[in-house]
């Protein structure tokens, strides 16, 4: 269903009951609903907002709207976790209900101050011309998980960037708490700003300024910013709108991607001697990733596993897009590691030693070695005659390749169906996450990540090897009772 716009800015109040039924009994009548990833209950999922610990849970929000598989009036919705595995919804949202947000609660991020989460966030807004402003404002969520928004403007639009001027990521350094916003300037080039909390008071923010992070000034917007600290290096993750490809060759529509610095100078904004921009995923789908520093100093991550701008074959269900397992950063060698955090493993059921399947209902991990000198043609979601998405390991070519062409329905043909990563010509491990519709694939634990989504067919249910051999281990999965 394409939505117009006023449908996409509808108010939510008047969306009929019967209407809400019929596209969430749509949605639950999808064959491609995840067992343990977050999605929705009918509509669409967008960026991850608001990973935080508050209140001795894991906090996390997602993108919303409501009303079917289409970028319309945007609200968060509030999700839990003991264990950054299990998240359930509370219930809370986060809605676009006044004229600081009429037209969208977008994407941001939260901190616990005072025995409340601050969440930081942009307010779309559009005037009767359709003039976008863009409002960087903030909500105060308690204990009880009762949302109260602040009545005034945190930070407004700065007078050298246009109406693309959004995703707030507050963060702490060194004592002092700052925030990064991703924009555009008058020129349209993407820039980054930073902003420190006076007096760490996080209703009173002065501009330090333009982050220097050797920005390209290739790409027009810069989506997500987020700023970690790995053993005290500052990484820096975000999405690029536009980048040059001669920059950093992506097959994706948007890249998401990183660069890790030797140091975070505060006082002049720059992250001292950025290293090379890098892919965070080498997969079909990973956008708008959220990263913060954990009280206990962990740098965790989660990411879109959809694309802005993309159909998705879900759309006829009536929703769209799910959020990624978590993964904690770290750094080796000078390389950001990816690694699924530990507690995935309490989802494991069984255990057996990896072999080809006829069958599996598409819900499990494998541990698989590639041994230096050999290489795997492996089938996932595979059909009797072997279809399905075909991955490469070689570590003898030095090369991991994933093609989706045969996996079920088709979808963003425009972008390709093959990625591929170098990889050294060592033996090389896999841990690859399956979940009905979704694949995130960790090689050498966390060097590189594949993460996307597939559509199979009923029958693409199987594990094929096609050539060469792994050894390792097949572990089903179950997440047990799910609430969305
Ligand atoms: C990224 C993004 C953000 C924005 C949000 C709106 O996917 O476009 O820049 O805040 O989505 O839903």
């Amino acid at each position: 269903m394409a939505f117009t716009t006023e449908e996409r800015y509808r108010a939510y109040a008047d969306w009929s009951a019967d209407y809400i039924d019929t596209i969430r009994n749509n949605t639950q009548s999808s064959p491609w609903r995840t067992n343990f990833h977050i999605e929705t209950p009918h509509g669409l999922l967008n960026d991850p907002n608001g990973f935080s610990y508050f209140n001795g849970k894991w906090t996390l929000f997602y993108q919303y709207f409501p009303f079917g598989a289409a970028h319309g009036l945007k609200s968060w919705v509030h999700t839990e976790s003991t264990d950054l595995v299990h998240f359930e919804p509370t219930g809370s949202m986060l809605y676009p209900d006044t004229p600081f947000d009429s037209h969208g609660a977008y994407s941001g991020s939260a901190m616990q101050f005072d025995g409340k989460l601050f969440l930081f966030y942009t307010g779309n807004v559009r005037d009767e011309n359709w003039i976008r402003h863009p409002y960087q404002i903030g909500a105060l969520m308690d204990t009880e998980g009762r949302i109260q928004k602040i009545d005034q403007v945190l930070i407004e639009q700065p007078t050298d960037t246009t109406d693309h001027f959004r995703d707030p990521q507050i963060f702490n350094f060194k004592g002092n708490y700052y925030t990064i916003v991703g924009g555009q300037n008058l020129e349209q080039k993407g820039i980054i700003k930073l902003y420190k909390a006076v007096d760490n008071d996080y209703l009173n923010w002065e501009y330090v300024g333009d982050l220097n992070f050797d920005n390209d000034q290739t790409a027009y917007m810069m989506e997500c910013p987020n700023l970690v600290f790995i053993e005290d290096k500052p990484v820096l993750l975000y999405c690029p709108q536009g980048l040059d490809k001669a920059i950093l060759d992506y097959d994706n529509i948007y890249p998401n991607l990183y660069k890790i610095g030797q140091a975070f100078d505060a006082d002049t904004a720059a992250m001292v001697n950025p290293g090379p921009l890098e892919q965070l995923d080498y997969g079909f789908e990973c956008y708008a990733t959220q990263a913060f520093n954990a009280p206990d100093g962990r740098a965790l991550a989660v990411s879109w596993l959809a694309l802005p701008d993309v159909e998705y074959p879900t759309d006829r269900y009536d929703y769209q897009g799910c959020l990624s397992i978590v993964k904690e950063l770290t750094i080796k060698d000078g390389k950001l590691y990816q690694t699924p955090v530990e507690a995935i493993t309490s989802l494991r059921t069984d255990a057996q030693v990896f072999a080809e399947k006829t069958e599996t209902n598409n819900v499990y991990e494998l541990d698989l070695t590639v041994e230096a000198d050999s290489s795997l043609g492996l089938v996932l979601f595979a059909d009797a005659e072997g279809h399905g998405l075909k991955l490469t390991i070689a570590p003898a070519n030095k090369r991991i390749v994933l093609d989706r062409k045969d996996c079920g329905e088709a979808f963003a043909l425009d972008f390709g169906t093959e990625r591929q990563c170098q990889i050294d010509n060592q033996a090389t491990t896999a841990n690859i996450f399956i979940d009905k519709s979704v694949f995130e694939i960790f090689i050498n634990k966390g060097e590189k990540v594949f993460s996307g989504r597939v559509f199979p067919r009923q029958d693409q249910t199987g594990i094929k090897v096609l050539s060469g051999q792994a050894t390792g281990n097949y572990y089903s999965l179950d997440y047990g009772r799910k609430t969305n």
